[in-house]
């Protein structure tokens, strides 16, 4: 069993853009979601847990390593999948695979063979790998960035986004396989789909401006909202209105006209009705994204 603890982590960008704000959090093995909106610092936090930049004060371990400095030990116990995984031209996957495996440091040619079989079958991509990555789809080249981010057996899993631009069915075996690699490693996961989250995170943190502003199981958090949620389908010009009169925390268009959830401790009659909180609810009641909305 391994241990993540990031105490006070900071970041301000040269342009004072406050990245990460007294980030504090610890995890153990199993899959852990980082839900944020754009721009909430999921990837600063995760680039700096890769050891891909430095923060500028506070502190990252893994068991017995300092991740801050210790950059070198980090990286052989690593498995990142960046936001953007550029895949090389006219390259087939057993060939990328072979590549990444060798600049990992696995130098013994049979050894890379059998770990790349291995790879390939553990994504489901054996039948596809003398085809070029290039060519494949958008959860298929996910798959391959999974592959090389499990090379040389990771204590720590970092995926950026792994699910953005994949359908649901693609999204589905993806799900699978992080759920069968998060088993007896620490898969950190960041997104900003609710239902990521939801289906395979029994530990989540919620990030909004740098800050964390939620840390606990997606359930616990539902729960916080039991009873205070209600909803109503409004008109479109009516909602400029509401907003100013409730707490709206999300609008959905339902068949072309807005339904908003409204926070209230007690009911708010006016054609309100409550409605079972879910973890859309308290995403958006815990960040500022739902203002933007309306
Ligand atoms: N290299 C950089 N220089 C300056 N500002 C940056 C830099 N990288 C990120 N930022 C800013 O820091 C904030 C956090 O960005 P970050 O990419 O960490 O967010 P994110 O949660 O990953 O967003 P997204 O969901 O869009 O990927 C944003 O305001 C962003 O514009
Ligand atoms: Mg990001």
């Amino acid at each position: 069993m391994s241990k993540l603890t990031v105490t006070n982590l900071n970041k301000t960008y040269p342009n004072g853009v406050k990245a990460l704000d007294n980030v504090s959090f610890e995890i153990e093995n199993g899959l852990f979601g980082l839900l944020g909106p754009n721009g909430a610092g999921k990837s600063s936090l995760m680039r700096t847990l890769a050891t891909l930049q430095e923060a500028d004060s506070g502190a990252a371990t893994l068991d017995d390593i300092d991740i801050l400095n210790q950059p070198a030990k980090l990286r052989k116990v690593l498995g990142y999948l960046p936001q953007e995984f550029g895949v090389y031209p006219k390259i087939n996957s057993e060939q990328l695979l072979n590549h990444l495996a060798l600049l990992k440091g696995i130098t013994k040619k049979s050894e890379r063979k059998e770990l790349v079989k291995y790879l390939l079958n553990k994504v489901n991509l054996y039948d596809k790998r003398k085809k070029s990555v290039k060519g494949f789809s958008g959860g298929m080249k996910q798959r391959v960035g999974i592959a090389q981010a499990l090379i040389g057996n990771p204590k720590l899993i970092i995926v950026d986004e792994p699910t953005a631009g994949l359908d649901p069915g693609e999204r589905n075996r993806f799900y699978n396989l992080l759920a069968d690699v998060g088993k007896n490693v620490i898969v950190i996961l960041s997104t900003h789909i609710v239902d990521d989250v939801r289906e395979l995170c029994t530990n989540m943190a919620i990030m909004d401006q740098g800050q964390i502003v939620y840390y606990g199981a997606p359930q616990d958090a539902i729960n916080q909202l039991d009873g205070r949620v209600y909803q109503k389908l409004v008109s479109r010009d009516e909602l400029a209105g509401y907003a100013n009169t409730y707490s709206i925390i999300s609008n959905k268009m339902v068949g072309g006209q807005p339904l908003i959830h409204i926070l209230s401790e007690t009911h708010p009659d006016n054609g309100f009705e409550p409605v079972k909180p879910d973890l859309e609810d308290v995403f958006f009641s815990k960040t500022n994204t739902s203002h933007t909305l309306v």
